[in-house]
């Protein structure tokens, strides 16, 4: 028996996706490259944006036709986009061949909803239940890092944001949980771990006596060879321990995603984001006068109901002030349910326009750290073959940029040192020197 998971979204749709699989190998389903050759298939989906949501009904809807020619083929539908008001009911009627709904909090329902399947029931479930981690198995597939969850769901409610809605409200795992579950990876041979939050910084706030800051110091601890990452960092909490932490252990990457989602104190009040434009640079200035070669990457969006042009301008203005090592750029898209819904639109022209500008001012930027890396070495982490190019591996940096290089592929999860020999923009090239 063989599964086959579609995965869409963020981080950590990827590691629900490692728990799902882990739950169907813990039932004896072995992993397959397609859904052609699969006895289950399922679609872990994201509905962060519209033109996300679009492709995943297209690609459920060309399920139709397998099922047709395999009937006992199972169809799981789950993630964010089926915790989505009234979206369940559209599955359940529009696409009759979807066996099973469930929702991002209550994937320990899988083995069971199979088993309703086994015995021609239809199983739909998308309440919040929050299952445990360690209930199942999880099937991790992406060494040398492994994903760890810190807090699930988001208190933040940024009017444009659909993922309050669809993850719930904030719970922090208790951080002997975290603690003996970085502590096992290590043991395991991990090189990198990546703790996982919508908003890292509010950890512990609601189980008591603990804070992120306390939480990175003891796993800063923990005796052995990797590094330790984390995403998402909002700027209205990143505190000063946390950066006084980040600047303590030699283990904590010298790496914060940041996202601003824009330059302008006006856009950022109507987003909900909490912070102005000078909290925002100021809290850069902070975070490079104790880490000064810090890499800071950050997500923007263009397009938010009543954005100017003057506000344009101040989002490309701090971007080219702060020099962020990447962003990730996106076009504001309208959620329902969201408060920005039913704010005044922008013209799409006008947003692609405004994308078009973005990200040729980021490209600058980070053609211009770029040019500053060649000549220098660096430790790398080999990640494994960037497929992209031939004959080619590739790893990151402490701050996190990709480089790519040649060396033997049994070096993956191994530690080298790097020295930069070309940069095309985003991309470095480098190659393996023996010497620090
Ligand atoms: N919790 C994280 C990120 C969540 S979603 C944070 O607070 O930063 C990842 C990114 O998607 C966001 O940072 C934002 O830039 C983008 N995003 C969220 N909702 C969006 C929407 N409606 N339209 C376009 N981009 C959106
Ligand atoms: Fe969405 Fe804001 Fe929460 Fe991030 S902090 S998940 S952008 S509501
Ligand atoms: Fe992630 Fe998409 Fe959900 S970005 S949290 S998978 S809506």
């Amino acid at each position: 028996m063989n599964y086959f998971i579609h995965t869409y979204g963020c981080q950590m749709n990827i590691h629900d996706s490692e728990k799902i699989a882990g739950i169907l190998e813990g039932m004896g389903y072995k992993p397959c490259d397609n859904a052609e050759q699969a006895d289950i298939v399922v679609f872990n989906t994201c509905c962060i944006r519209e033109t996300a949501e679009q492709k995943i009904y297209g690609h459920i809807g060309a399920l139709k036709k397998l099922k047709k020619s395999n009937p006992n083929l199972i169809a799981v539908v789950c993630g964010c986009m089926s915790q989505q008001e009234g979206v369940a009911e559209k599955i359940r009627t529009s696409y009759p061949f979807v066996d099973i709904v469930l929702g991002t909090s209550n994937l320990n329902l899988l083995a069971k909803a199979i088993e309703d399947v086994g015995k021609k029931k239809r199983f739909v479930n998308t309440d919040f239940l929050c299952y445990r981690e360690e209930d199942f198995m999880q099937s991790r597939t992406s060494f040398p890092n492994a994903w760890v969850n810190i807090n699930y769901g988001c208190n933040n409610f940024c009017t444009y944001c659909i993922v309050p809605y669809v993850r719930g409200r904030e719970r922090s795992r208790p951080i002997d949980d975290v603690l003996k579950e970085v502590k096992d990876l290590v043991a395991q041979g991990y090189k990198e771990i990546t703790l996982l939050g919508q908003n890292v910084n509010s950890y512990g706030h609601d189980i008591g006596d603990v804070t992120f800051s306390m939480l990175l110091r003891e796993i800063g601890k923990i005796d052995g060879k990797f590094r330790l990452r984390f995403m998402t960092s909002h700027p209205k909490d990143l505190s000063q321990d946390v950066i006084d932490a980040i600047a303590s252990y030699p283990n904590i990457c010298n790496n914060i995603h940041l996202p601003v989602q824009s330059g302008s104190t006006e856009i950022l009040r109507k987003m909900n984001r909490r912070y102005t434009r000078e909290d925002y640079i100021a809290l850069v200035d902070r975070i490079r006068d104790k880490i000064p070669d810090v890499g800071i990457t950050t997500d923007i969006m263009v397009g938010f109901p009543g954005e100017t042009d003057r506000d344009f301008e101040d989002t490309l203005d701090l971007v080219r002030r702060v020099k962020f090592s990447s962003a990730f750029c996106f076009v504001y898209s309208r959620r329902k349910g969201t408060p920005a819904y039913s704010m005044e639109q922008i013209p799409y022209a006008v947003k692609k326009e405004r994308i078009t500008k973005l990200l040729a001012c980021q490209n600058q930027v980070t053609k211009e750290i770029s040019a500053t890396m060649v000549g220098k070495r660096y430790e790398v982490l080999v990640e494994g073959a960037n497929f992209r190019y031939k004959n080619t591996m590739c790893g990151r940096t402490e701050s996190g940029r990709l480089v790519n290089f040649q060396c033997d592929e049994s070096q993956t999860g191994q530690f080298v040192t790097v020295q930069i020999e070309r940069a095309s923009s985003a991309t470095l090239w480098g190659v393996v020197t023996e010497e620090k």
